[in-house]
């Protein structure tokens, strides 16, 4: 009798209820995973520099390496035997070509040009993003034009625009404005859509952190040297907001945004499923340069496994509510979901 009712008691709770029995078996712990990881959800990103024949790895990303165009096409046409869907392109150009406006970035035979157009004569159908923002042409390495000793938001927007429409003109699928400066959503979209640029879409940078997890990427394009008063806290986030992030994210929307970027990614998992509950709206998460170069270093320490850690932060993405990952671990993502399958 006694025995009886305890069952009862415990009709909701163990030892009635085992949670392990859906995690016993292989076949079962399929059946109940709540989300998926496929080669559709990634993006690569890819470091291009100039010279010929150059393939030098960064320093402080291993296993990360920029390419020389002549070198490009078989970076493309290995993404592609992958089937990863997207790339972003990111320059590093020549110091002489670097001035306190930044105007390199508006030569329409830049490196970022050449690229797109590399890319998309070897493979039309691999989407192709490029980043609307400053740093990798100006001599200071800010992502906005110097005026009065501020970033000055009104004069940057004018040159983003031009720097929207070189990129769009030579073929870039999607716009991703990385600089934070306000509006530019608005005013890119507009002027994309006066030359009829109506189909590029725009991917913003909406949540950008004042993070210090963007330090390897410095190097690669090589912006840090030149990065003067290193602060990009006048126009990107202070890590401790979320609620600003919020409204980043609103305005971005609101100004024609066609998907919206958080980064950094795993350490911002928080906002990436406050915006997702809040919005409804395509979320891309970047696992940016130093969440990569933390853990390959920590792989190559032995410390971690590298599949294991590579694919759970995957997963912790698409979780949290992610469309799409920025990630320069996307080859070796692709690979081993293509073998997994096998
Ligand atoms: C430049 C830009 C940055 C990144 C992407 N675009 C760096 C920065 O804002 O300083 C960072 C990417 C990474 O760390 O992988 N506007």
């Amino acid at each position: 009798m006694k025995q009886q009712s305890n069952k009862q008691f415990s009709i909701n709770s163990f030892p009635r209820v085992r949670m392990r029995r859906n995690r016993l078996s292989d076949f079962s712990r399929k059946l109940i995973s709540e989300n998926t990881l496929s080669v559709n959800d990634l993006i690569y990103p890819i470091f291009i520099t100039y010279g010929s024949n150059v393939k030098e790895e960064i320093s402080s990303m291993p296993g990360i390496y920029r390419f020389s165009l002549d070198l490009l096409h078989k970076e493309i046409e290995y993404i592609s035997s992958l089937k990863i869907p997207v790339i972003a392109l990111f320059p590093k150009i020549e110091s002489e070509l670097k001035t306190p406006d930044g105007k390199e970035a508006l030569n329409k035979n830049n490196l970022i040009c050449k690229a797109i157009k590399i890319s998309k004569k070897i493979n039309p159908d691999l989407g192709v993003i490029t980043d609307v923002a400053l740093d990798p042409y100006t001599d200071h390495g800010h992502d906005g034009i110097i005026h009065n000793n501020q970033i000055d938001n009104d004069l940057t927007l004018n040159i983003l625009c031009k720097q929207a429409m070189v990129q769009a003109e030579a073929g870039c699928d999607i716009i991703a404005p990385s600089d934070m400066m306000d509006g530019r959503v608005g005013v890119i979209r507009d002027t994309l859509d006066d030359h009829g640029l109506v189909n590029i879409q725009i991917m913003s940078y909406a949540a950008k952190y004042a993070s210090s997890f963007y330090g390897p990427f410095r190097d690669a394009v090589g912006s840090v040297q030149n990065l003067s008063n290193k602060s990009k806290k006048s126009y990107q986030m202070d890590p401790a907001n979320s609620s600003e992030a919020l409204r980043e994210i609103r305005l971005d929307i609101n100004e024609g945004a066609d998907m919206i970027i958080i980064k950094p990614g795993m350490p911002y998992l928080d906002i990436i499923q406050k915006a997702k509950k809040e919005y409804e709206f395509p979320i891309i998460a970047y696992q940016v340069s130093g969440e990569y170069s933390m853990i390959k270093g920590a792989i190559q320490n032995g410390w971690f496994d590298e599949e294991n850690i590579i694919l759970e932060t995957m997963m912790c993405f698409k979780r949290a509510g992610c469309n799409g990952i920025i990630t320069y671990f996307a080859p070796y993502v692709a690979d081993k979901l293509i073998t997994n399958l096998k």
